[in-house]
């Protein structure tokens, strides 16, 4: 498992996953604009394609939410990063690439000395993925809603991190 920036090239993957009804479930149909968003990189995010064997299989994202464009998490202190995951190949669900993927970002974000507080934001129906944080450690904080949805709000600390970076 590697990840690795995602760039334009990926749009046609990125729009397919978007697409797929686990995905689309999980994440919604808001439109990411993608074609956009491909082509810049600002300092407050982090768009990554995991990969396994050279194949790519998923997406992460790392974001500053204090300094978010679209003030998505509202009005919140420094020190936090949000991060959105999604597997978009159903062929490689359940085989612990989301595990790894989210271990992978959890070690980013938390690799910034200043970051406490890692944020997640799975939708209330979505049971398995509020499984899936708390068995990484994050715990739930509040019932919150962004937009349309109705979502569970998780946090990992430094302190809770199954593995606390050094
Ligand atoms: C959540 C997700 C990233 C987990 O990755 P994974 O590689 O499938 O998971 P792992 O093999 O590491 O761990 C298995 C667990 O993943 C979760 N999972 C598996 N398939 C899932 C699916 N279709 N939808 C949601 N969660 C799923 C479950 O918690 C599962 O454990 P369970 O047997 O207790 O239900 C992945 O399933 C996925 O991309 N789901 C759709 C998008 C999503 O829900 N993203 C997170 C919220 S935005």
């Amino acid at each position: 498992m590697t990840l690795r920036p995602a760039t334009p090239d990926d749009l046609a993957l990125l729009q397919r996953w978007h697409r797929e009804p686990h995905v689309a479930a999980a994440v919604g149909d808001d439109d990411w604009a993608w074609e956009t968003e491909l082509r810049r990189s600002p300092a407050w995010r982090e768009q990554l394609i995991a990969e396994v064997a050279g194949r790519p299989i998923g997406f992460v994202q790392i974001v500053d939410p204090a300094r978010e464009d679209s003030r998505y998490w509202g009005c919140i202190a420094e020190g936090h990063r949000a991060i959105d995951l999604w597997i978009g190949e159903a062929d490689a669900l359940g085989h612990g690439y989301g595990t790894q993927m989210m271990e992978r970002a959890i070690e980013r974000a938390f690799a910034e000395p200043d970051v406490t507080t890692i944020l997640v934001d799975p939708r209330e129906a979505n049971t398995r993925a509020h499984r899936f944080y708390g068995r990484l450690g994050f715990e739930f904080v509040v019932c919150r809603q962004f937009g349309e949805a109705r979502c569970l709000v998780y946090r990992l600390t430094r302190h809770g991190a199954r593995r606390p970076p050094n």
